[in-house]
């Protein structure tokens, strides 16, 4: 892909270089603009990549000490992670058994006196049920950011992943939908404010406007690179046409699967746009299969192995059983997906996963 974009950003990249300004500057500025404009927001700040972007935005808005953050148990443990090192406490809700997702419901059932606010997980590239979520939420009157990772221009009721919170936070590692030559990420916004606090935070608590060595905040190093901006900006203009390429190779790996009943697939909301970041099914013995499709030359990965609340340094924040994301955690099976797949390497997926179920043994047929 980025032989694709190169021709279009070779010039603005190599000038980059020449002229020796490498953090911040107007490439970075451009991309936010875009970035923020393309999310439907009004806001976007470049960050050093997606987990400062989570642990910034809870820092700015005063989340911290004492409080409690709802974190899906079904997510990348960096979601959680942002939480514990903003010094606030996860607490982990279950999710959806057709979407994998966060819901109203298991939002509700987490919340507490101490809930201060909710990460919402765009997980996999869609947007889950977002005005319960909303609804919840403001009834609680907690703060909603989204981590949309994994969601680069997934929409709920044509609304764009990124508009919906107090802050959605964006990683650009070079494996998303939307992917930079290397680390990056965004936090944004479209609450007054919040931008300011954002970025003077990632750059050392500088103030906004004020002499180099002037601070107010203890900060950290988190800036966005030019040259990563530049990337960017240059690889958005096809962010639209790989997104629709994976939505119509997802079109196609449900029409190829349903006729296997041994796969389950992940439900979409007919008010969902779901960008397929990773196309998620659930197979019977998972490591088995996976093993086989290896053995056969299908690569395939495994989004998340062990739920958050499972996790080692995470058990402490444990709470109570959390059943579909525990149940569900040794059935995941990503296949693969990206822009690029031709037809013949999905259905070659699907043909062998098929094969691969039906020759496995009459216990799978009956696992579910
Ligand atoms: C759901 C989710 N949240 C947060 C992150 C963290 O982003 P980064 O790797 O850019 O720090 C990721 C990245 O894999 C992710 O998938």
């Amino acid at each position: 892909m980025a032989g694709q974009v190169w021709p279009a950003i070779e010039q603005d990249y190599l000038a980059c270089l020449h002229g020796a300004r490498y953090i911040g500057g107007q490439p970075v500025t451009t991309f936010e603009q875009e970035w923020a404009a393309y999310c439907g927001a009004d806001h976007a700040v470049g960050v050093a990549n997606g987990t400062d972007a989570l642990e910034l935005t809870l820092i700015a808005l005063g989340v911290g000490p004492g409080d409690e953050v709802v974190v899906p148990a079904n997510t990348f443990i960096a979601t959680a992670a942002a939480v514990v090192r903003a010094g606030a406490v996860p607490r982990f809700a279950d999710v959806s058994d057709d979407t994998l997702l966060l819901t109203p419901a298991t939002l509700s059932q987490a919340l507490t006196p101490r809930t201060r606010a909710v990460m919402v997980v765009h997980l996999y590239g869609q947007v889950p049920e977002m005005a319960g979520l909303l609804a919840v939420a403001d009834e609680a009157g907690m703060f909603v950011i989204e981590d949309a990772a994994q969601a680069h221009g997934a929409e709920w009721e044509g609304r764009r992943a990124g508009s919906f919170g107090d802050a959605a936070c964006f990683s650009f590692y070079p494996g998303k939908n939307l992917g930079a030559f290397g680390d990056a990420g965004a936090v944004v916004m479209s609450r007054p404010g919040l931008a300011d606090r954002v970025r003077a935070l990632a750059n050392h608590g500088r103030s906004h406007g004020a002499l180099h060595y002037e601070h107010d905040y203890v900060g950290t190093n988190s800036r966005l690179d030019a040259l990563q901006a530049i990337a960017l900006s240059g690889k958005l203009t096809c962010l639209e046409q790989w997104t629709e390429r994976r939505i119509e190779l997802a079109a196609r790996y449900r029409d190829r699967l349903s006729g296997t009943p041994e796969v389950k697939l992940t439900s979409v909301s007919p008010l969902a746009r779901h960008v397929y970041h990773l196309f998620v099914v659930r197979v019977p013995e998972r490591d088995r299969v996976r093993a086989e499709l290896a053995r056969r030359g299908i690569q395939t990965g495994v989004h998340y192995p062990v739920p958050c609340h499972r996790q080692p340094p995470l058990r402490r924040f444990a709470d109570g059983p959390l059943p579909v994301a525990e149940r569900t955690a040794g059935q995941l099976l990503s296949l693969p997906m990206f822009p690029h797949m031709t037809d013949d390497q999905a259905d070659l997926v699907c043909e062998v996963l098929s094969d691969t179920l039906l020759t496995a043994g009459p216990e799978l047929a009956d696992a579910w």
